[in-house]
């Protein structure tokens, strides 16, 4: 383990991208503190972090929407950079509930803004999407790619918060952003002690299949087979957890030591490599030694047909590139269902 350097807040820390930076952080030598109100987490989440490191770690339970909370964290640690993962992620629930999403989501975001402006801690990671992009014309997209209308309050709020964000260090001096775009997250820690975990029916596409595996759903249907792509199913860009946790400690390590060129960059995170539904799924069997129950079935509505990320910037300027075999990754998403089904 390297020298100590500085200290991190991680908002969501018990969440799924919150657990595997911590642990990434931590191994990079950055000291951490997890704050979490496990709306959308539990627990045993810190417990699995806790037992990868061999140690305990600062965790706080708060509410990043309530600022009264939020302000007795600011006081009680040192940190001078904040990585904001807390939010609500599900698409079809944001149709549904516009208003929980712009009111968790934005106000967590502007305490969050408010108190590190007030409390003088410069630097502050946003965990944006890809989905800012929505049906790009040109592809894969960069960083310079025109953003889309958000077709989903969610989309929306990240749009809205990467804009907060360059207003925000265009006029504080000291404040410093980063707008880190995901493509699709996948996948879970090599030691299954942390992963993904999707309350009720999973919305996104790898949490179905190893639920469907590990025979919770009966059969995954796999929405729309009659795209213009080459299989007819959707493109993306599958990016594992770990690499993206390590594209956080990159990113950190470029604000922390100074080294941004402007005050709020963005960069995609990703592969660069596009991958289609089937495939994912063939690869997932064949990885794994399973067979998958599933389904051709209609188009998903608000679904876009195709995107990955040109990651050259990401690849240069942050010195970052996902390493992680696909297999390997569709094997750890197995493993780390198995681990909570106590499937041997
Ligand atoms: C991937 C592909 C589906 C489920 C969303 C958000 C994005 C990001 C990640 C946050 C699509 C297909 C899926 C299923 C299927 N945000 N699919 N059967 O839609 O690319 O991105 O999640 O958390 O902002 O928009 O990801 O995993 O839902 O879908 O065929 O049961 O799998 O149609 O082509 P998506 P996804």
């Amino acid at each position: 383990m390297s020298k100590k350097k500085d200290t991190v807040l991680v908002s969501g820390g018990a969440g799924y991208i919150g657990t595997h930076t911590t642990v990434a952080l931590i191994e990079a030598g950055y000291d951490v503190v997890m704050i979490d109100n496990f709306s959308n987490s539990e627990p045993s989440a810190v417990e699995g972090v806790e037992k990868i490191l061999g140690r305990k770690m600062t965790f706080e339970e708060c509410d990043t929407c309530d600022i009264k909370a939020l302000r007795g964290v600011f006081e009680r640690h040192e940190f001078s950079t904040v990585i904001h993962f807390a939010a609500y992620k599900a698409v079809g629930e944001s149709m549904a509930e516009p208003l929980k999403y712009y009111q968790n989501n934005l106000v967590s975001y502007m305490n969050i803004l408010q108190l590190m402006k007030e409390f003088g801690r410069p630097n502050i990671l946003f965990s944006s999407s890809a989905t800012v992009y929505g049906d790009a014309d040109v592809l894969p997209v960069t960083e310079q790619t025109p953003r889309k209308p958000a077709t989903s309050p969610y989309g929306n709020t990240k749009q809205i918060a990467e804009d907060i964000l360059r207003d925000c260090c265009a006029a504080y001096e000291g404040m410093y952003g980063i707008a880190l775009r995901y493509f699709n997250p996948v996948g879970a820690h090599p030691s299954a002690l942390i992963g993904e975990l999707p309350r009720g029916v999973p919305n996104n596409l790898l949490p179905f299949v190893t639920q469907t595996a590990a025979g919770l759903r009966e059969c995954l249907s796999v929405f729309g087979n009659d795209y213009d792509t080459p299989d007819g199913t959707c493109l993306r860009d599958y990016i594992d957890v770990v690499d993206l946790a390590k594209a956080h400690v990159a990113a950190v390590d470029r604000m922390t030591e100074g080294k941004m060129e402007q005050k709020y960059e963005i960069f995609n995170v990703g592969t660069g490599r596009p991958g289609s539904v089937l495939e994912l799924l063939t690869r997932f069997e064949k990885a794994n030694d399973l067979k998958l129950p599933y389904k051709i079935v209609g188009r998903r509505p608000g679904d876009v047909p195709a995107v990955w990320a040109d990651t050259a910037v990401a690849n240069k300027v942050l010195g970052w590139k996902a390493e992680r075999d696909l297999d390997d990754t569709l094997r750890a998403a197995w493993a780390w269902e198995k681990h909570l089904r106590n499937i041997k």
